[in-house]
């Protein structure tokens, strides 16, 4: 049984395929806490829900990056987790966490990197007129969307409706991500080589 920690400062769409790949055995791991940069955001209510604990905080309450990541790899050290999963955490992570967790931490993008890397990858995707659309998981290292590719999948899409794309990829995400943690689970590679 692996231990994860998802991030997230959203709605938590991802988190919750994973923690419910976690409870229904698909995935041979448990989610041991879930971080959470934005207090009231969606995914807390859902961890809440899915009896997941949280961990919340505010970044301005920090004097600085560096000591709020202390405080979360305390607690990621404290829960002997394994394997970091960033799934909509829209933050740089800095030196702290890299130092403590790189190359155990994978982040998923929703788009073919290194395509539209950034926080609007699907709107911009779609104003450039793609027709294969898609989703990365990758380990994350000091750079803005870079580290070694993991897994992608493509999403083929020719229409003109932004909403339908968005809903087709987020469903793809949420496969590709347990899939890609499954396949580092079950092979022991938790740690990149
Ligand atoms: C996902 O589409 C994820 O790929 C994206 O944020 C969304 C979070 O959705 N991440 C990035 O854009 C990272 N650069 P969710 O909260 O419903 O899981």
């Amino acid at each position: 049984m692996t231990n994860l920690a998802v991030f997230a400062s959203g709605s938590g769409s991802n988190f919750e395929a994973i923690a419910r790949s976690c409870a229904d055995g698909r995935l041979d791991a448990r989610v041991v806490v879930c971080v959470c940069d934005r207090p009231g955001a969606g995914v807390v209510e859902r961890a809440r829900r899915l009896g997941v604990p949280v961990l919340e905080f505010r970044p301005r309450d920090y004097a600085g990056k560096r000591d709020f990541e202390r405080m979360i790899a305390d607690r990621l050290d404290e829960e002997g987790v394994e394997l970091v999963c960033l799934a909509g955490y829209m933050r740089i992570v800095g030196e702290e966490l890299l130092g403590r967790y790189g190359g155990r931490i994978l982040n998923i993008h929703p788009a073919l990197l290194p395509a539209f890397p950034g926080a609007h990858a699907i709107r911009d995707a779609f104003e450039y007129g793609v027709k294969v659309y898609g989703v990365t998981i990758h380990y994350i290292d000091e750079t803005i969307d870079g580290g070694t590719i993991v897994s992608q999948a493509a999403v083929p899409y020719d229409g003109d409706d932004i909403d339908e794309v968005e809903a087709m990829i987020h469903q793809a995400e949420h496969r590709l991500y347990v899939d890609t943690i499954s396949r580092i689970i079950n092979s022991k590679e938790g740690k990149q080589e």
